[in-house]
């Protein structure tokens, strides 16, 4: 999908870029997060540290964190996305686009099968996910999270049809 180009702001990204995340922000991806909450999951800073290398980020032309999203494992190629959030005052420069693009290209390059619970079903529609009904392993982090007051859509995102055939006959 063709993500039109964001507009240059002095403290934007240089580029919309999703890159890994290093060790030394998982600090400011908490803080993301907590400025997001109650409309996304705060993870606990030690859990973000531990699970640096499943984050991805988009920093601004200084290097600060300004998006953020997260790869978690599940199962061996089923995967959640979750933590999709942009720092406040970024909102509608379509990083929550190249966050999802970058989670889809990374579905498709690794053979994954991507699920979610989302409150932006529409968004998340646009980048090839599909709802479905509430995956049973998804439940029990549905019901710690009744703060959420937004109502929310689990959804799936399957790897190519390519993938999918390179991946049945692995
Ligand atoms: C949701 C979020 C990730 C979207 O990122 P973003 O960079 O602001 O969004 P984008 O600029 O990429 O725009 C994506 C589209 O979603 C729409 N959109 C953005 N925020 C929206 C919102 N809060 N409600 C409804 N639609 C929204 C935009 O209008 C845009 O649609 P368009 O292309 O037709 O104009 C971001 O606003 C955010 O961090 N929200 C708080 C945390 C959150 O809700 N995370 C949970 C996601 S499951």
């Amino acid at each position: 999908m063709l993500i039109h180009p964001i507009h240059p702001q002095p403290n934007g990204p240089l580029l919309p870029v999703v890159a890994p995340a290093r060790r030394q922000e998982a600090v400011e991806i908490h803080r993301i997060l907590e400025a997001r909450a109650p409309q996304t999951i705060v993870t606990p800073l030690a859990t973000i540290a531990r699970n640096i290398h499943r984050y991805g980020v988009i920093r601004s032309r200084d290097g600060r964190v300004l998006a953020c999203a997260a790869l978690m494992p599940k199962a061996p190629r089923r995967f959640e996305l979750r933590s999709v959030a942009v720092a406040p005052g970024f909102e509608g420069q379509r990083l929550g686009q190249h966050l999802l693009q970058w989670a889809g290209d990374e579905a498709h390059r690794r053979g994954l099968l991507v699920l979610c619970v989302t409150t932006h079903p529409k968004l998340f529609a646009r980048f090839g996910f599909k709802p479905i009904s509430m995956p049973a392993e998804l439940q029990k982090a549905e019901r710690e999270n009744v703060k959420l007051d937004s109502p929310r859509q689990a959804m799936i995102l399957e790897p190519t049809k390519a993938i999918q055939h390179f991946w049945s006959v692995a």
